[in-house]
Parts: structure tokens; sequence; C-alpha cells
């Protein structure tokens, strides 16, 4: 049977890379790249960087495996089936023609592979649609993990939820129940929309690379800063990755 490792690379620093990935990396054959055309630096940087220093073997096979556009309009949940549906189908064709029977392919993800992202959930589609195909999955260091690292934060408050959300999802307002909420994916800057007075946080952009900012404070307060400087970093590098901690500040 063919196998797929999963390796989840950290989000940033090849620093991150834990020892298991380092030895599930040395077990691949073929690494299959997934291809956006508009690829981010940082992503290739990394990946370059992490088969230069890790990989042993200088014989490996890299195999392309192009993603395409997910449709913006209409519904978001069936634009996202029809794009997994799409993304399994390319995915399933590689493997096939690149993997003999025994053989060990390699999928490197960002982060953590749990953490949105769609890897598993393809993998997941292809072995239902019948493709004998053995999988294992190698833990990441996530943007969450390196958020609350360098803001020198624990993640909860004493004996408070945690919740994992999106922009898309904290634009209808902060969750009332939550306690701390980390924000990913927020490309409408969701947070300055919030008018909750008593709301601070911990954002972080290119975290793990030279180029990561950290600013934390009152949101009312740092919010601005945070548009403009996210505004400007954006357009020095043309593109950004930026996470945050939202929680309701300690009373004094
Ligand atoms: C598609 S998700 C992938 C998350 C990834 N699997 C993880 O474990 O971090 C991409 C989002 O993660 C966050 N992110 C990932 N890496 C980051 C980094 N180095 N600095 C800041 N945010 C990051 C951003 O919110 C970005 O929009």
């Amino acid at each position: 049977m063919r196998k797929i490792l999963v390796i989840g690379i950290g989000a940033g620093d090849p620093d991150y890379l834990t020892q298991q990935a380092i030895k599930a990396l040395n077990r691949v054959d073929v690494f299959f790249v997934p291809d956006k055309g508009t690829e981010k630096a940082a992503l290739k940087q990394l990946r370059t960087t992490i088969l230069q220093r890790f990989v042993a073997r200088k014989d490996v096979d890299m195999v392309a495996i192009e993603v395409p556009q997910r449709a913006a309009a209409g519904c978001y949940q069936d634009n996202v089936d029809h794009w997994h549906a799409e993304l399994a189908d390319r995915y399933g064709r590689q493997f096939q023609q690149h993997l003999a029977d025994g053989q060990i392919g390699g999928l490197l993800v960002w982060g953590d592979p749990a953490l949105y992202d769609s890897t598993l959930r393809i993998i997941e589609r292809l072995r239902a649609k019948g493709l004998a195909l053995d999988y294992e999955v190698i833990p990441g260091i996530s943007s969450v993990q390196v958020l609350a690292a360098k803001h020198r934060i624990a993640l909860n408050q004493i004996g408070e939820p945690v919740t994992l959300t999106t922009g898309r999802k904290l634009a209808d307002g902060f969750p009332s129940e939550a306690g701390s909420v980390v924000v990913m994916l927020d490309g409408t800057q969701a947070f300055a929309q919030l008018t909750e007075p008593d709301l601070e946080i911990f954002w972080g952009a290119y975290l793990g690379t030279p180029d990561e900012i950290l600013i934390a404070g009152p949101l009312a307060e740092v919010k601005d800063q945070i548009a403009t400087v996210r505004a400007e970093a954006r357009a020095r590098h043309g593109w950004i990755m930026d996470i945050y901690l939202l929680r309701r500040s300690a009373p004094a």
C-alpha cells in the first residue's frame, strides 16, 4: 500500500521542526508540493530551507500539485466542498502516478495539520473514494502556540475556555461566553469593529520569521496602530499572515 506522511513543519521558524518531523522527512520517497501559483514567499523559503537542512537523501523526488482557485461567490460551505473534491482528484492522480506500492509520499503542512488546513480532509476523501492509502500525521508547532510564546502569555485565563475561530466568524461579534478568542485567517481586521470596552489584544504577524511584528494592549488603544502597521507591512511584503488573541482584561 502507498503511504502518506502529513508533516507539520511549524509556523515560520525552521527551528520549530520537531525530532519526529525530521525523522519523518527522511522516510519520504516523494514530496508532493501543492502549488498555489501565488504561494507565499515565506512558505516557499521555509520548505526549501527545511529540505536542504534536514533531508539527508539527495535523490528524493518533488512533484507539484496545482491548486485550483476556490470560487468566491455563492455559498461558502458549498464552495469549500467543491474545492476539496477537485483537490482530492488532483492529489489522487499524482499519488497514483508517482508513488509505487510500498513507497512513502510526504506532504509538508505549515504549522500543525490539525488547524485550519485541508490536507487531512482531502486524504480522507481519497480513502472514502476507495484509494488504498495509509497515512500518518506528524504534529507541528502551530501559529497559535507561537503567538502565545512570543507574547509570553497562557492561552487560557484560569479555568476559562479558549475559542479558535476565523475573522469571518468574529465579524458576527465577540462571542459572549468565550474566555480567550484566538482569531486566524482575518483578511478584514474584524477586531477593529468590536465595541466591547474591556478587551485586550495580543497580535502577531510573520511570527517566527525575521519580519515578525508583535503588538499588544487594550484593544481600543492599539487597534488603529495595528491596522496601520498591518497595512504598511502588507504593502511592503505583498502578503501578510497575522493572528491574534482577544480576551477581557482582568479586573484591576
Ligand atoms: C490556513 S491557516 C493555517 C494554520 C496553520 N496550520 C497553523 O497551525 O498555524 C493560515 C492562518 O494561520 C495564521 N498563521 C499561520 N502562520 C502564521 C505566522 N507565522 N504568523 C502569523 N500568523 C500565522 C494566520 O492567521 C493565517 O491566516
